[in-house]
């Protein structure tokens, strides 16, 4: 387009310089500068797709020992925007109470970080199609499994969970006043640990996965319950269909062609349950 656009600027500055000498640079410049600044912005657009996450949620997103980004959310976006004809897809890590508000001031595209679709959240910001069924569970000491057989049990009791999550939202709910809320889910864990409050409420697909690594959970059970049936969008911002056409298509072409199950089987070792 930049090319076409210079070479269709030469034209009309050549027909100008037959006509009226004198007007040749003023309009040679209003040309090329149009023709430009137009190019420069398509090109930014074209070539990276940013993606908002908060990377302390393993599997789904959190931080390699060298700093870089993995998980099942990272790998499927990378995987989506190529699909979309992204040249690059730049991952950033920020509050996950932050994400909203990146997105609407257009500082971020997309955001995929185990967000669940909720009625309260699409009318901010715009889902795809669900990628990932979920659902909350909540996670005890061990020694309290007598005295908490079941989340009802847990009412009223102080509760940890990670701001603005549909667990910290939940754990309001049973306990309202009550709730510990951190930045990260791993703070919430170690609060649970340290005994400042009686249980987690989260993810299950976390919070089983945090079990499954023995040393970090050591002490800790989950309550055999699932709170809620949730599942999982990809953001972006409000009215920015033409975006959002391009992650459901994307998102489709890799459930088709294998890529998804092949993702989901390297960080769940499970069939996909969708
Ligand atoms: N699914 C929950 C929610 O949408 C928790 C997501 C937390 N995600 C994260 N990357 N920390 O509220």
């Amino acid at each position: 387009m930049g090319l076409e656009c210079v070479s269709r600027g030469r034209a009309l500055v050549f027909a100008m310089k037959l006509k009226f000498n004198g007007l040749f640079k003023t309009l040679a410049c209003a040309a090329a500068f149009g023709c430009m600044s137009l190019s420069a912005a398509s090109v930014a657009e074209a070539e990276t797709l940013r993606v908002g996450t908060e990377a302390t949620y393993a599997p789904f997103e959190f931080a390699n020992a060298d700093g870089s980004l993995t998980g099942f959310d990272v790998e499927l976006i990378r995987a989506i925007g190529k699909e979309a004809g992204y040249d690059d897809v730049e991952v950033i890590n920020m509050p996950f109470d932050g994400l909203i508000p990146a997105i609407m001031t257009s500082q971020i595209d997309t955001i995929i970080a185990a967000m669940t679709i909720t009625e309260e959240r699409a009318k901010r910001v715009d889902f795809s199609e669900p990628y990932y069924t979920s659902g909350l569970s909540v996670l005890i000491l061990e020694e309290n499994a007598a005295k908490y057989p079941n989340v009802n049990a847990l009412k009223g009791q102080a509760l940890c969970a990670q701001i603005g999550t549909t667990g910290a939202m939940t754990a309001e709910k049973l306990s309202p006043g009550k709730v510990k809320a951190f930045n990260t889910e791993p703070e919430a864990f170690m609060e649970l640990k340290a005994k400042g409050c009686e249980g987690v409420v989260n993810d299950r697909p976390i919070n089983l996965y945090f079990l499954s690594q023995s040393d970090a959970s050591e002490g800790v059970t989950e309550i055999n319950e699932i709170l809620t049936a949730e599942k999982y969008g990809i953001a972006v911002r409000k009215g920015n269909t033409e975006l959002l056409d391009k992650l459901n298509a994307g998102l489709k072409t890799l459930r088709d062609n294998g890529t998804y199950d092949q993702i989901y089987q390297k960080w769940f070792k499970l069939a996909p349950k969708d």
